[in-house]
């Protein structure tokens, strides 16, 4: 199962075929959809011996609908296969040998735990795109989202009549600040718990970029004895600046500003930085940065562990990457979050 959510195999002329909705080591019949100079799409047509991981999915329009991949994947097998996407992504984009990934720490929800969906209109249909199209299909209820988030999908869908403006709507449970906030609440906990334990011992100075409302310095601020948080939503900073304690400085703006005086307000043996950046990764101001700066200690959390291995990758003459822990942020989907801590040669 390669990212991104396909099975990959091979036709009798060597070419890679991707097919979606299987498991490695079934066989299957598939047809060829597409042809392309190197590989080939092709759909299922037929499981024709199944895997003992094989589920029904719980959604009407699985593999219709572009969001989920994984649902006929019996979970401990999801881990299993995100785990190996990470080790082969860190391997072939971050040029690490032998990465040191640990077993995915699973969500407590593996459905219902999305507390925010984006769904789109067009032609009377309300629902979500198909793979790699804009096509909406017609969704009523989505499995992996929340109720409170259904129920809003619910008022979407009768409120508004017959006929629906063609449009996205992003449906969100209701929260105190507008800003980043995780999608899925119950792995968020696993999550600030997997960055503490790489974040230990702790020690001088955190510095948190793109740090939102603080979701990790707040849990850190024990560990360290200074946290310097730097976000660009006013709203997200204003919620950080609540109830902080003297410890914690949390500067609003781009990360590109503040980033060069916060890390040299401290030793840089002494410092960490932590690093949750949006899907594109870092550009090459903040690895200019970095290299000149060289904190102690890189704490990277990741959406997209493409972008985390070309980052790595390109740290790698001044970082070796000590762990790398995935955590499952989105159950039945093929995103993958990772936290990394690097330390320096
Ligand atoms: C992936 S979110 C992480 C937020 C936070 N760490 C959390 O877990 O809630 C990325 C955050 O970076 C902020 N951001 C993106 N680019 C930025 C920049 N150049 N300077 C400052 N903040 C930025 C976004 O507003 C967003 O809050």
């Amino acid at each position: 199962m390669v990212f991104g959510g396909q099975g990959l195999c091979r036709l009798v002329d060597g070419r890679v075929c991707f097919v979606p909705q299987v498991i490695p080591g079934e066989r299957i019949l598939a047809r060829i959809r597409r042809e392309h100079k190197t590989y080939v799409e092709a759909d299922l047509v037929r499981v024709l011996e199944a895997s003992p991981d094989r589920l029904k999915p719980a959604c009407p329009v699985f593999g219709q609908c572009g969001g989920c991949h994984y649902q006929h994947i019996a979970m401990p097998r999801q881990l299993v296969i995100k785990r190996e996407q990470v080790v082969d992504v860190l391997k072939r984009l971050g040029g690490v040998t032998d990465p040191p990934v640990a077993p995915v720490a699973a969500s407590p929800l593996s459905y219902q735990y999305r507390n925010r969906v984006t769904v789109h209109a067009s032609r009377g249909r309300v629902g979500f795109f198909a793979p790699k199209s804009r096509r909406v299909v017609s969704v009523e209820n989505c499995p992996i989202a929340t109720e409170a988030v259904n129920d809003l999908l619910k008022d979407l869908l009768s409120s508004q009549g017959k006929r629906i403006r063609d449009g996205a709507y992003p449906l969100r449970e209701p929260r105190e600040f507008r800003g980043f906030r995780q999608v899925n609440d119950a792995a968020a906990g696993t999550l600030l718990d997997v960055v503490q334990a790489l974040a230990d011992p702790g020690g001088g100075l955190l510095v948190d970029a793109y740090c939102g409302a603080g979701f990790f310095a707040k849990r850190l601020r024990e560990s360290f004895r200074q946290i310097i948080g730097i976000e660009w939503s006013p709203d997200a900073v204003r919620a950080a600046r609540e109830g902080v304690t003297d410890t914690e400085i949390y500067l609003l703006g781009d990360v590109k500003v503040h980033l060069v005086p916060a890390l040299a307000s401290a030793p840089s043996q002494e410092t960490t930085l932590l690093l949750d950046p949006p899907t594109e990764g870092l550009d090459s101001e903040i690895h200019e940065i970095i290299a000149s700066s060289l904190p102690g200690r890189i704490l990277y959390v990741s959406c997209n562990p493409a972008t985390l291995a070309r980052d790595i990758k390109r740290m790698a003459g001044n970082y070796v990457l000590r762990r790398a822990c995935p955590v499952d942020m989105f159950p039945q989907t093929a995103e993958i979050e990772v936290a990394v801590l690097l330390e320096r040669l």
